[in-house]
């Protein structure tokens, strides 16, 4: 791993690797809380609203559905590029967003190892400076490869949903990412909420708890409605922004799109290829 690293490193210097293009993953403790709804129509309103050149990477190893989600047959996945093809030839573009499927399967999980997720890397390397924004779906929970793909992020968001049970597991992901890695770049997404102050109250109970014994100013990155049109679209393969673009859930989103999009770039304090680096150099 040490030479990797080292490999990786001169890549870097030598290419000049772009590092304005913002990496943000999708995360969340529990399963099925709204994370690829969210991921895709955050993509589709980037890329169709705004104007920004997105990659949405379907890194839900084992359980990948981004495909399925916007109705897209494909035969060649991440797992294609894990065993050495190369990037170009696998994504495929859809609705003004470039995706990178995932793949799924029994095994899927034990199928990946971190010389596949370096290599990946080394391929998204060639890709990255087309893109203003690189977004990645993880699977639920903390797994190693989740973690590898939250660190080398420079903003999680956290969706959770009112239910104590999804605001626990968005907790302990919290918690376990700054523990382990001292990793705070959180903001929190509320999802399939009745009412604004049903989202509110469910983000101040989780953001007590995590200024207080995380020691981290958690912040909102708003919240969404329930809405029967997600299910509606869902069932169709459709995308709702696209079908029902004056959907509260579409224009909440929206919003959150635009903050994300007037934030200032974060601080410098190391480039994704650096994490990476340093994640590889710890292994
Ligand atoms: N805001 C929402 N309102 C209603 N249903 C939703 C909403 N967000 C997600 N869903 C539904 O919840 C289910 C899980 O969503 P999904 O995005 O696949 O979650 P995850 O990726 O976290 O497993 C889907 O059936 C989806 O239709
Ligand atoms: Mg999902």
């Amino acid at each position: 791993m040490e030479e990797q690293a080292k490999g990786l490193l001169k890549l870097i210097n030598e290419k000049k690797i772009d590092r304005n293009t913002k990496f943000l993953a999708v995360a969340s403790g529990k399963g099925g809380v709204g994370k690829t709804n969210f991921a895709v129509n955050f993509s589709y309103l980037m890329a169709n609203d705004f104007g920004k050149k997105v990659l949405l990477i379907d890194a839900d190893i084992g359980m990948a559905n981004v495909h399925i989600l916007v109705n897209v047959n494909t035969k060649k996945t991440l797992k294609n590029i894990l065993s050495g093809e190369k990037i170009e030839d696998i994504i495929f573009s859809t609705r003004g967003i470039d995706i990178l499927p995932g793949f799924s399967g029994i095994d899927a999980i034990n199928e990946v190892d971190d010389t596949a997720v370096f290599r990946f890397v080394q391929n998204l390397n060639d890709v990255s400076e087309k893109y203003d924004y690189i977004i990645i779906d993880t699977a639920a929970g903390i797994d190693n490869k989740v973690i590898s793909f939250i660190r080398a992020s420079s903003k999680t968001y956290v969706i959770t949903t009112p239910e104590p049970t999804a605001i626990m597991d968005a907790y302990a992901l919290i918690k376990s990412m700054k523990k382990l890695y001292d990793y705070s770049d959180f903001k929190v997404v509320v999802n399939m909420v009745k009412s604004e102050e049903e989202g509110l109250e469910t983000f101040n109970r989780l953001k007590s708890s995590v200024d207080k014994f995380l020691g981290i100013n958690l912040q909102l990155g708003g919240v969404l409605g329930h809405t029967k049109n997600i299910q509606k679209t869902v069932k169709k393969k459709q995308i709702i922004s696209e079908v029902y673009p004056s959907d509260k859930f579409v224009l909440q989103l929206k919003k959150i799109a635009s903050e994300e999009l007037g934030e200032p770039p974060p601080p410098v304090k190391e480039s994704f290829w650096e994490k990476v680096v340093n994640f590889l150099k710890k292994e």
